[in-house]
């Protein structure tokens, strides 16, 4: 009888020694102390033992368990270490790793421009407004003094949607609006996307973006345009930057002008970029013709305006060296990366 349960315990030990993992020796935990376990039913059998024989397999038994139980403990132990360990070792964090870098967007260069603008005019105490992009041709033109049989209509060939509605071909409607709810003194700036049926090229798109200005108060002169807008010029291109006005011709401004600014790559004294000349041209700009004012119900005799536009396409190619208006559009991400 000894020997048979000495080579129980032999048999569970060795298994118990054996095991590779933590559930493994569970099992054996089951199978010889568990309730139905060989140890346990072996220990149940004492009280059937004779009376000398019941003390001796009794202690015997109480050993073995005592054995068994401390090597459950220790290879338990040893087990799990070795689990952490290998663990550790498969789930290294390497803290000196470079993280991975996530794509940031950047700011659209038109829209760096714009801001860059917006914050110019801001500062010179001006407001920004905003108008919508599909018109109406009353907006547009008529109301510019450009009525449906004049010739300026063809300068801006339009994307029509029906006879009296089109999607605005400059931001000069703003001007309008603006003027249709407000009183004199006005300062306003209006950016926004502008369209015509354009053939593409590098200086030409049918989407673009245009920045509009207006002021009108009491005794506002051509002398104001200048001013303003050779601080402004100076302010975006910088302190030794020339301007010149040229006489030109808007149907909604009288006198009118062409808006120069001294070539940023020859400063002024001819080369490729600029045709020789020394100058580029940046916008339009004039004091507001009466015959606007008369469509806003302002009087003329009372008050006076200057009003300009720009295109930022333009500016953002002089300003970044650009040479192509396409490459706004193409969302090519080294180009627009760079900025
Ligand atoms: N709207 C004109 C254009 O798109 C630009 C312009 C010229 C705006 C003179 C003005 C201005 O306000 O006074 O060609």
């Amino acid at each position: 009888m000894e020997r048979q349960i000495k080579e129980t315990r032999d048999k569970i030990i060795l298994k118990i020694k054996n095991a590779k993992k933590i559930q493994e020796i569970e099992k054996v935990k089951i199978e010889s102390l568990g309730r139905k376990g060989e140890l346990t039913l072996l220990l149940r059998k004492l009280g059937s033992l004779s009376k000398e024989d019941r003390p001796i397999i009794g202690k015997l038994l109480h050993q073995y368990k005592k054995e068994i139980e401390n090597t459950i403990q220790k290879v338990t132990t040893e087990l799990s270490n070795l689990e952490k360990e290998k663990k550790l070792k498969n789930d290294v964090v390497d803290i000196s790793l470079l993280g991975k870098r996530r794509d940031r967007g950047t700011t659209h260069p038109i829209q760096l421009v714009l801001k860059e603008i917006e914050d110019i005019f801001l500062s010179f105490g001006f407001n920004i407004e905003e108008g919508p992009d599909v018109e109406l041709d009353y907006y547009n033109f008529e109301a510019l003094n450009i009525p449906k049989d004049h010739p300026a209509r063809d300068d801006q060939d339009s994307f029509f949607i029906n006879n009296e509605i089109l999607l605005r071909t400059h931001t000069s409607p703003v001007e309008i609006r603006v003027m249709e709810r407000q009183q004199p003194p006005i300062r306003i700036i209006a950016t926004g996307k502008c369209y015509r049926r354009d053939s593409t090229d590098s200086t030409h798109s049918p989407m673009f973006h245009q920045i509009e200005g207006l002021a009108v108060d009491k005794n506002i002169t051509f002398g104001d345009l200048k001013g303003i807008l050779t601080v402004f010029v100076q302010k975006m291109f910088g302190k030794d930057r020339k301007v010149r006005f040229r006489p030109g011709f808007f149907p909604f401004t009288e006198p009118s002008a062409e808006v120069d600014v001294s070539c940023l790559l020859c400063k002024g004294k001819g080369c490729r970029s600029c045709g020789y000349t020394g100058w580029l041209e940046i916008m339009g700009a004039g004091l507001t013709d009466p015959s606007v004012f008369a469509k806003v119900g302002y009087d003329s005799e009372k008050y006076s305006g200057f009003a300009f536009g720009m295109g930022a396409e333009r500016i953002a190619m002089l300003k970044y060296g650009i040479n192509d208006i396409r490459l706004f559009f193409e969302n090519d991400l080294r180009f627009l990366k760079q900025f």
